[in-house]
């Protein structure tokens, strides 16, 4: 049995993957911000911790809560839409909740998380966007969100030289029907999960500081 850390598993991807690795058998803890997230995740048999990954006094109990553990996958998962373009300057409120969610709450957890998955020889993974491949950009829609998912690819792949017996990479989940993908979106929430657990499986050292898709395609440049 393995140990699955699912950070922002409140709803959409993130309560996907925990109910999808309870159902795999795994154990699996699980982070929320409120009551009503928390009662979801322990409804599926996961180890609850309230955490608000844009606050650091928040976070900054995970690592005494987590002491002793060996992770062996570490999900951050948590993350905040906007839908601005470039020709409207973010407001200070915007720029703060989409970088503190998406980039300051990752920086904040790699740290104290790292040695529980390098215990473990485990994956550190973060569900990032391919909105946020510079390689990839085709118009500023979502700048701040595509800003912020950049940053946090950055994050990832610079940590890896710090935790050698763990492997950190960086997901895209794909265009997912939740309450951020919308119901246009052409993938279920189930089958992201799917893809984002056999991808989850399959990574080697190779894939150290890689950028992989769910359907398991790696983007070399990002
Ligand atoms: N859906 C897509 O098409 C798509 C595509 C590419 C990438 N992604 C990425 O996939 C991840 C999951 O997205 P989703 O589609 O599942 O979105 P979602 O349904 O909007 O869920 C977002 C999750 O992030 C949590 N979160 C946000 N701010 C938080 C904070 N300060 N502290 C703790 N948790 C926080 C939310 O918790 P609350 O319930 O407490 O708000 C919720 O659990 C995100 O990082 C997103 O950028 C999604």
């Amino acid at each position: 049995m393995s140990t699955v850390l699912v950070i922002g598993a409140s709803r959409g991807i993130g309560l996907e993957m925990v109910s999808q690795y309870r159902e795999a058998g795994e154990r699996v803890i699980a982070t929320a911000r409120d009551d009503a997230g928390l009662a979801r995740l322990a409804v599926l048999g996961a180890e609850t911790l309230r955490v608000d990954v844009a606050d650091p006094s928040s976070v900054s109990a995970l690592a005494w809560q987590l002491d002793g553990e060996k992770i062996d996958i570490a999900l951050y998962v948590a993350g905040v839409m906007d839908r601005g373009g470039a020709t409207t300057p973010p407001t200070q409120q915007a720029f703060d909740a989409v970088m503190h969610a998406n980039v300051l709450g990752a920086m904040q957890v790699i740290p104290q998380v790292m040695p529980m998955v390098e215990a473990a020889g485990g994956v550190f993974a973060a569900v990032s966007s391919a909105m946020g491949l510079i390689d990839d950009v085709s118009a500023s829609n979502a700048w701040l969100y595509r800003v912020s998912k950049a940053a946090l690819n950055m994050a990832v792949s610079s940590a890896r030289f710090d935790y050698p017996q763990a492997r950190l990479v960086v997901l895209h989940p794909g265009w997912v029907q939740t309450d951020m993908g919308g119901g246009a979106a052409p993938l279920t929430v189930a089958d992201s999960a799917r893809g984002l657990r056999t991808v989850l499986a399959s990574v080697s050292p190779d894939d150290n500081g890689r950028f992989i898709h769910h359907d398991g395609r790696r983007s070399d440049h990002w």
